[in-house]
């Protein structure tokens, strides 16, 4: 069990659920946020989730309910927050100024060794860190939602971090359970959005084109690939599907080249096909729904995760 400190900066739903991921590994978190009723919002949102996910058999870690909370606590002073952390994970809005302004406070008040992690989603590190003091010590680790059920952190380093900070920062990282993969370099969309948007781009093509409805396309991934893709990625995947990657590529690489060059290109995402498609999901999930279907989302998730947990004890 871990006794370092985290300070977390930013209380909405990704400061909540790292609060509460590396407490459930024993971590002391601090919670910072600019809005005071934020903060202690968080720690009473935290306080119910933990005594749902325990109801459900599926709270993290191997400490009670009482001992995880314990270890949290909210603070309405940055320096108060980072004082003595080893580690400090930003979660406030994606906005380049904020993260800027963010990140030249929290350098104030942290020690020699500390690591300085954002959330970012898009914005890269060295868009706002390139003129702080301790630029080396800083870094992106972002976390894919909902974090507490999909483990996968991207590491990415600015141009200048410390490889030691990379390195701490995936120690961390496994150590509470999540699963880190680290970018050699820093590129727009990290690695999840880059392959997230070329897929959106073919399924907009394959709706827009005639080819197939919106509802089925999903299909495609929630009754097709997805399932492959929660245990093994596309790589592994040609690997089994042939005596390994250099005889799957002698059969295949004609007709991945010959379909690829059939893609077209970038879709506008306006006009016609963009009304089809809100026509369709509106149709499918109304807005007045949507936060019901989240939850059905987050339950399978959850059980998705516990199964892959089981499956790997085994
Ligand atoms: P949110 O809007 O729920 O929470 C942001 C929090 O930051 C608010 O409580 C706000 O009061 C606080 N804040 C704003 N300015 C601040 C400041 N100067 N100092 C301290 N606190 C401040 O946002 P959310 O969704 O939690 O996102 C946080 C970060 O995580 C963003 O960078 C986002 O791109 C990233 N992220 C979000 C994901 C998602 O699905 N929501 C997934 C992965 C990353």
């Amino acid at each position: 069990m871990e006794s370092q400190k985290i300070g977390i900066v930013g209380s909405g739903l990704i400061g909540r659920s790292w609060a509460m991921i590396f407490a459930s590994a024993g971590y002391s978190v601090t919670i910072f946020d600019i809005e005071p009723s934020q903060v202690s919002n968080a720690l009473k949102l935290i306080k119910s989730q933990l005594e749902e996910l325990s109801e459900s058999g599926m709270l993290r870690g191997t400490l009670s309910v009482e001992a995880q909370f314990a270890l949290i606590k909210g603070s309405n002073s940055m320096e108060e927050a980072l004082a003595g952390a080893s580690f400090v994970q930003e979660c406030v809005f994606e906005k380049l100024e904020v993260k800027q302004k963010v990140f030249s406070e929290m350098e104030q008040y942290v020690g020699d060794d500390a690591i300085l992690s954002s959330s970012s989603s898009c914005i890269m590190p060295s868009q706002f860190t390139e003129n702080l003091k301790r630029r080396n010590q800083c870094l992106i680790s972002h976390p894919i939602n909902p974090p507490y059920y999909a483990p996968l952190v991207e590491i990415i380093p600015a141009p200048w971090t410390d490889q030691s900070a990379i390195d701490r920062t995936r120690t961390i990282m496994e150590s509470i359970g999540q699963v880190p993969v680290t970018l050699k370099k820093e590129v727009p969309g990290f690695a999840v959005n880059r392959i997230q948007y070329a897929i959106i781009a073919e399924v907009w093509r394959l709706v827009e084109g005639g080819v197939l409805s919106a509802d089925d396309v999903d299909k495609v991934m929630s009754a097709g690939l997805g399932l492959r893709y929660a245990f093994l990625g596309p790589l592994e995947v040609m690997h089994l599907n042939a005596e390994g990657m250099q005889s799957y590529m002698e059969r295949y690489t004609q007709s991945i080249e010959h379909v690829l060059g059939n893609f077209g290109p970038t879709p506008t995402f306006t006009g016609s096909g963009l009304e089809q498609i809100i026509k369709e999901m509106d149709a499918k999930i109304p807005l007045d729904k949507l936060e019901e279907r989240r939850q059905w989302r987050d339950t399978r998730l959850a059980a998705l995760a516990k199964l892959k947990r089981d499956l790997e004890r085994e």
